[in-house]
């Protein structure tokens, strides 16, 4: 639970996402090595940083967001030499990796420093850390002198913040600073691999596409969850993204689709709920009398991945009880946005074409 008697004032800063202004960002920074919390655009999703090294501020993130404690933080760093006092040791393929996607949407999950605080990595021996492509981020990271611990700053359990608005309706009295550097361009959280154990695994789907690591790697990658294995990310066990009315995945032929959430969306109605659709822009005129939130549009999952989250907290804020969802197909980033759409589901309904 958060606490609630813990109100500060936060401040929020408009920085250039392409120039960031010096001046703000060496404030922001020094915020940061004080033992502060300052939320970040990065290019996937807005992050609620902490130093890395200080076992308190890191605690603060945990308070601020409502977090178990149980659940492992992505360490952030602004350039590769960092490293060296993050992880214990990297080996050929993650340099390989990291040559090929950093700065950029991976975590790699790697065997632990020992200058890390057990808080950090929730105890665990290995820590998951990555280099962001967002000017901003780097540029806080390296102002900051220290690697950044951070979430996604939303509320736990709450879609992750796309924008500073986000950031400040979840986390508005529980940091010192929001920083509004505009929409995040990718949407969708970074895909962690980790490569700890005997082969790489994906724990988390996200902003680097599972194909793009096994064409690098030239091997296939199991995703944890997938295989209806147990999953093996501390985080992959609390319900996430959830918005706040009761959110149906319907998956299939986009027609079969569209008839199903149209037949579903009147029973609805008749009893009395109050029903939104999350559609692809091209189903806009097929839900007519709807309240329809457009999202991406059909064969471009890129798109519908950058609005996702954005969309979600639209359903609730229409006052939506019930979400009728578009699938979208499971192929490159639309693997990563069914993995969130299917984890935010109460229930997912397959249709199939008539016969
Ligand atoms: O794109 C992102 O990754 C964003 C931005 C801010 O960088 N961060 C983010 O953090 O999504 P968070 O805390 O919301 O998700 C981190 C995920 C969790 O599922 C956590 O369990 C997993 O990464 N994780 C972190 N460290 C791990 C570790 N040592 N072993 C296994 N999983 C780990
Ligand atoms: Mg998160």
């Amino acid at each position: 639970m958060r606490q609630d008697n813990l109100t500060i004032k936060t401040a929020l800063w408009t920085v250039d996402p392409a120039r960031p202004d010096p001046r703000v960002m060496a404030r922001a920074g020094r915020i940061i090595r004080g033992g502060g919390l300052v939320a970040f655009p990065t290019e996937t999703v807005y992050g609620l940083g902490a130093n890395a090294l200080d076992g308190a501020a890191v605690r603060r993130i945990f308070a601020a967001k409502g977090r178990p404690a149980d659940n492992p933080l992505i360490v952030h760093i602004g350039a590769i030499r960092d490293l060296a006092g993050v992880t214990a040791e990297t080996g050929p393929v993650a340099d390989k990796l990291m040559r090929r996607f950093w700065p950029g949407p991976l975590t790699l999950v790697l065997p632990k420093h020992p200058g890390i605080p057990a808080g950090v990595t929730a105890g665990l021996d290995t820590v998951g850390v990555r280099m962001p492509a967002h000017p901003v981020a780097l540029h806080l990271v390296r102002a900051a002198g220290v690697p950044i611990a951070a979430p996604s700053a939303n509320a736990s359990g709450r879609p992750s913040p796309t924008r500073a608005e986000h950031v400040w309706a979840d986390l508005a009295g529980r940091v010192e600073v929001i920083l509004d550097g505009g929409p995040a361009t990718v949407g969708l959280e970074s895909t962690v691999l980790d490569l700890s154990g005997p082969r790489p695994v994906v724990l988390r789907p996200g902003g680097v596409t599972v194909e793009a690591l096994e064409a690098v790697l030239q091997t296939e990658i199991p995703v944890s969850g997938e295989g209806g294995e147990i999953p093996r990310s501390p985080g992959m066990k609390y319900t996430h993204y959830a918005p706040r009315a009761t959110l149906l995945l319907i998956d299939g032929p986009s027609g079969a689709v569209r008839r199903e959430i149209g037949r579903r969306a009147r029973d609805l109605r008749r009893a009395g709920r109050r029903v939104a659709v999350l559609a692809r822009k091209e189903s806009a005129g097929d839900y007519a009398g709807l309240d329809t939130i457009l999202c991406g549009s059909r064969g471009d999952p890129a798109t519908v991945a950058a609005g996702l989250y954005a969309a979600l907290r639209d359903c609730d804020a229409a006052g939506a009880d019930v979400i009728l969802a578009e699938g979208v197909e499971s192929r490159g980033v639309g693997r990563a946005v069914m993995n969130r759409l299917r984890k935010a589901a109460k229930e997912v309904i397959e249709v199939k074409h008539p016969v």
